[in-house]
């Protein structure tokens, strides 16, 4: 097996065999799981001017580069940053671009921790926070200042899936001069390449799809050219490296993740078309139906669709939601999403300032799973009646 070039190769192919080279470990298909602080020198001379491949743990490893230099074939970055969960993958970019008296633009449908972050963290540190609408394409423009440092993005938006046209938002934004950053875990690179978008930074949490078992927690931080600099000394100068077992599971999730994805996306589809027609449903919010408002954006930018979505209730509040809840068998209660089971959650949207929607009743998040499609629809369908006798 050679590890040749697999730029040209389609995506499962690429999966199978980007990342470490078998023939630089006796020829094992895996990569060696490092466990390092230490690392040894041939001598002083050496030592002084560090100049060899490895010098410390926190730096990487065999293992870690295995992962990165896969993730970067997948995002076409010029760099790749492990980090300790995806929440980390957020803050760290966003401590690498901005410094007291900096201004951030930060989409208000974006992943909560994120906000609670820029809300304490940034604000603390001198940072003027700023959310935007996420259907604010190239208008953006009007909201940047010459303070305006980064530009945080994230499509679909968390919980309500609000697609953004991030070629536009980039290209207002780099036009002042502002650090483009994406969360893109929705997609995964395989579904959205936001490099070749304009975004100059894609953040994943790979917990979810990469990982893809609900085991493990872990960030990636990808950055083009100009960025790469900043993001890595940052990431050294923070110490906020990434464990090399959690590092080993990923790698191995990517292996499967195409064809997992191909199940999530096929079920969800099917869940959110029969969802559409079911009693008691008032919407869903689902980027590859056509009934979305994200739709056509989602189509011209996307290749597919992950397994996560909402379903709006019509009408009722905790009550029927908690009845739905708690009528499923097959879904678990759970956060986090990306794993090979269902789970739901009742959606909050307390924090949104601009993006706060009109929902008809209660926002329900549901995670689909590689179960049986028909088992899948059952269930929410207890949940339906449970809700609905719920008054
Ligand atoms: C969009 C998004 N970004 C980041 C994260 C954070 O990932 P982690 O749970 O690994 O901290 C999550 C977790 O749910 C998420 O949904």
């Amino acid at each position: 097996m050679s590890k040749g070039d697999y730029s040209d190769k389609g995506i499962n192919t690429k999966l199978a065999h980007i990342g470490n080279d078998p023939r630089e470990f006796y020829g094992f298909v895996n990569p060696p799981v490092v466990h390092a602080s230490t690392v040894l020198f041939p001598d002083a001379a050496t030592m002084a001017a560090r100049s060899q491949k490895y010098t410390y743990g926190t730096r990487g490893t065999p293992t870690t580069d295995a992962l990165t230099s896969a993730i970067d074939a997948l995002e076409g970055s010029a760099g790749t940053i492990l980090v300790p969960s995806g929440l980390a993958a957020v803050t760290i970019p966003l401590l690498a671009f901005l410094s007291a008296g900096d201004h951030v633009l930060i989409v208000d449908s974006v992943y909560h921790p994120t906000r609670n972050f820029a809300d304490t963290m940034l604000r603390r540190l001198g940072v003027e926070v700023e959310y935007y609408d996420p259907a604010i394409g190239a208008s953006i423009d009007r909201l940047m200042t010459p303070a305006t440092k980064v530009v945080f993005t994230e499509s679909p938006g968390s919980n309500t899936f609000e697609m953004q046209d991030i070629p536009a938002v980039a290209k207002a934004a780099k036009a002042r001069g502002a650090v483009v950053m994406m969360d893109n875990t929705w997609a995964t690179p395989l579904y959205f390449r936001p490099l070749e978008h304009g975004v100059d930074i894609s953040i994943h949490a790979a917990t979810k799809y990469p990982a893809g078992h609900s085991d493990v927690l872990l960030g990636t931080v990808s950055a083009n050219e100009a960025c790469w600099k900043q993001l890595q000394d940052t990431h050294i100068a923070m110490g906020c490296c990434a464990a090399p077992d959690d590092v080993y599971q990923v790698l191995r999730g990517l292996r499967t993740m195409g064809v997992r994805l191909e199940r999530h996306e096929q079920n969800a589809l099917e869940v959110a078309r029969w969802l559409e027609g079911q009693q008691g449903v008032a919407r869903v919010l689902h980027p590859g139906l056509e009934s979305h408002p994200g739709h056509a954006l989602w189509k011209r930018d996307f290749s597919g669709a992950s397994g996560i979505f909402s379903v709006v209730l019509s009408g009722g509040g905790q009550r029927q939601a908690h009845a739905f809840l708690d009528a499923l068998e097959v879904f678990g209660l759970g956060y986090s999403w990306g794993g090979y089971e269902s789970l739901a959650v009742h959606v909050w949207l307390g924090d949104r300032t601009v993006a706060k929607g009109d929902y008809e009743g209660p926002v329900i998040r549901l995670q689909i799973g590689l179960e049986n499609a028909a088992d899948i629809k059952a269930d929410i369908a207890r949940g339906l009646a449970a809700a609905a006798a719920a008054g």
